[in-house]
């Protein structure tokens, strides 16, 4: 692993910064490739990640895996992390506060992989990173901040309660991964919104 992600990782497993840490089994640094082209961006741990330590192992990780291998792409290969790195007691959405005093580990994580694109899980991830709102509205656009590239999609655990969602999340994904190969290809992107920074 890159040593400053280690070091990331180091201190996320440490972390004392919020209230959060008096009722996590584990912090839940990100995890995976840290030369992954993409970086997804989830809410915070639930129960399973809390007991692993690791992001996305649970039901709503299982989604975000097949997604992945519907496109052909391994898990392994991509960069997985939440916006808050410990677990909110009962799943609750964590709070702003929460959010702002964990942002300091994202940040730092998007600055050492630098990604060519930041795929945004969901509502919490949507207003964290870019300060939208209504994901359902605009998954599967292409957003562009500060020459910084986004792709918003739906949280994987929403395709547990709507099946529907499921084939949402699949095609998002396959454009995700469309949209990186063409980047690559220094190939003109079209980008849906350009957000002022
Ligand atoms: N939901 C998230 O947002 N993150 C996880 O790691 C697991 C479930």
């Amino acid at each position: 692993m890159d040593s400053e992600l280690e070091a990331i990782r180091q201190s996320v497993v440490e972390c004392t910064n919020c209230d959060l840490c008096k009722t996590r089994t584990n912090a839940v640094p990100g995890k995976g490739n840290f030369q992954s082209d993409v970086i997804f961006v989830g809410e915070a741990p639930g129960r399973n990640e809390d007991q692993r330590g690791e992001p996305f192992v649970g039901i709503a990780g299982k989604r975000l895996e097949q997604a992945l291998e519907s496109a052909g792409i391994n898990r392994d290969s991509v960069y997985i992390t939440n916006v808050v790195k410990c677990r909110p007691p009962n799943n609750r959405v964590p709070s702003v506060a929460e959010r702002d005093t964990c942002k300091e580990y994202l940040q730092k994580e998007i600055s050492i992989i630098k990604p060519k694109v930041i795929c945004v899980l969901g509502n919490t991830a949507f207003n964290s990173v870019l300060g939208g709102a209504e994901i359902t509205k605009f998954r599967g656009k292409v957003v562009r901040k500060d020459n910084q590239i986004y792709f918003l999609t739906v949280h994987p655990a929403a395709t547990i309660y709507n099946q529907e969602l499921i084939g949402v999340l699949e095609s998002d994904i396959a454009k995700l991964f469309e949209t990186i190969r063409e980047l690559k290809n220094n190939r003109q992107v079209k980008i849906d919104i350009e957000y002022d920074s």
